[in-house]
């Protein structure tokens, strides 16, 4: 790292952690300027009246926390629920969603302290410094970024070596995972869990319960929804965090919500990571269920690639890029008839879909059955597959004409015309 010998502040991204932590003596012996500790509470559960003290403890001038629990929870985790968002099919994005908010709290505080500096604790082969330093180049491109940690080159002991002999009181950093959470889950990271072959042990999970050990009687809930975004449990209306709490809250206590997957970061590394997401887990799929009545099939089909296209947007920290408003365009426009009740039951790990309703349903019974009352027109069927199967048709004729298969289509239907004689 080059010396920033005219640096006079520095507003640091501060978690109470270990790493932000020893960032601040760090920084101050590199560059003899002032270190104002910034947090953001994002629904994390630590004591960060306590990870104030720290900051102080450590060096720096000023130390706070914002709370932008409320604009998380609305202006960045909904719209991930209108989005589906799950990365690789899996990972509701927990601390991706968090690090623009934060990024973005940093640029306006820097701003606000009259700052020449910004820095964060992210290391040189994770996501997180990604998505920081897009948002900052964004929201304030002049502004200058340190990264202590991609610099240091410390291990986690030598961290803690650092930290010891800079007073700062270690025996808090004493869990054996790194962990980060919010409002939308928990990612656990690191220790005896970067062995892709070893079974999480029990210790690793906060939020669920082991489904072996959930109750014996299942929970059933009803959750509405209003143009894509929930907003009643049981009739019951709540706001954004209320309901995202409630609904984590009920599905942890059954088991559901854990993950346990191999993820690609944007460095190209692959990583081992445990998460447990009980409410984003729940919400995401209870939305999927009311859109799977209310979009018609090509809405649906496309949907489903902006979805994933709007996880890796998320994911790899394109928050404030035309990407993400031409994205969310498209996912606002077909949020409008995704209003209805979804009935959820969670038992023992799992989470069923037993019912849905909504105004807009395309779904119509009468259509549907194979019961009595079928209003379908079956003789129109004859007609539908006479056009749908001309090409096909068409190609086996030409093919038998030729005296010869044509590879792949004409070999399958003789052996399956072999095989059903
Ligand atoms: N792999 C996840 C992500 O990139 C979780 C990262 C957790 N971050 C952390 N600093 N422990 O979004």
């Amino acid at each position: 790292m080059k010396k920033h010998g005219k640096l006079k502040k520095i507003v640091l991204a501060y978690s109470g952690g270990l790493d932000t932590t020893a960032a601040i003596p760090w920084l101050i012996e590199r560059t003899g300027a002032e270190v104002v500790a910034m947090g953001v509470d994002v629904g994390q559960p630590e004591d960060l009246d306590a990870a104030v003290e720290k900051a102080f403890a450590a060096g720096a001038s000023k130390a706070f926390f914002i709370d932008a629990r409320d604009e998380f929870a609305s202006g960045y985790v909904f719209p991930a629920i209108k989005a589906n968002a799950l990365y690789e099919g899996e990972y509701p994005l927990v601390s991706s969603l968090s690090r623009p908010l934060i990024a973005g709290k940093l640029a306006e505080t820097a701003v606000a302290e009259g700052a020449d500096a910004v820095a964060h604790g992210c290391t040189g082969k994770g996501n997180d410094q990604v998505r920081f330093e897009t948002t900052l180049a964004a929201l304030a491109p002049r502004l200058e970024v340190l990264a202590p940690a991609r610099h240091w080159g410390f291990s986690r002991d030598e961290t803690l070596k650092f930290s010891q002999q800079h007073g700062i009181p270690v025996e808090w950093e004493t869990p054996p995972y790194s962990i980060d959470e919010n409002l939308w889950g928990r990612a656990i990271e690191c220790c005896a869990l970067e062995d892709a072959w070893a079974e999480p042990m029990e210790d690793a999970f906060l939020l669920t319960a082991d489904p072996f050990h959930a109750p014996d009687d299942s929970c059933t809930i009803c959750l509405e929804f209003e143009k894509g975004l929930p907003v009643k449990i049981d009739g019951m209306p709540m706001g954004p965090q209320q309901i995202i709490r409630a609904v984590g809250k009920i599905a942890g206590k059954h088991g559901f919500g854990r993950i346990d997957m191999i993820e690609n970061r944007t460095v190209g590394i692959k990583s081992r990571e445990v998460y447990e997401c009980p409410a984003a887990l729940a919400l995401i799929r209870a939305h999927k269920a009311l859109e799977s009545m209310v979009l018609t099939k090509a809405v649906s089909h496309l949907k489903a690639q902006i979805d994933t296209a709007w996880a890796n947007m998320a994911y790899g920290g394109q928050w404030h890029t035309p990407l993400r408003k031409a994205l969310d365009a498209f996912i606002g426009a077909t949020q409008e008839q995704v209003t209805g009740t979804v009935r959820m039951r969670f038992y023992k790990g799992s989470m069923a879909v037993t019912g849905r309703k909504s105004p807009y349903s395309l779904y119509d019974e009468g259509i549907a059955t194979y019961g009595a009352g079928d209003s379908f027109d079956h003789a129109a069927a004859d007609g539908f597959l006479k056009i749908l199967t001309m090409e096909t048709r068409t190609l086996a004729l030409k093919a038998e004409a030729l005296g010869k298969g044509d590879g792949g289509s004409c070999d399958e239907v003789a052996h399956v015309a072999e095989q059903a004689s």
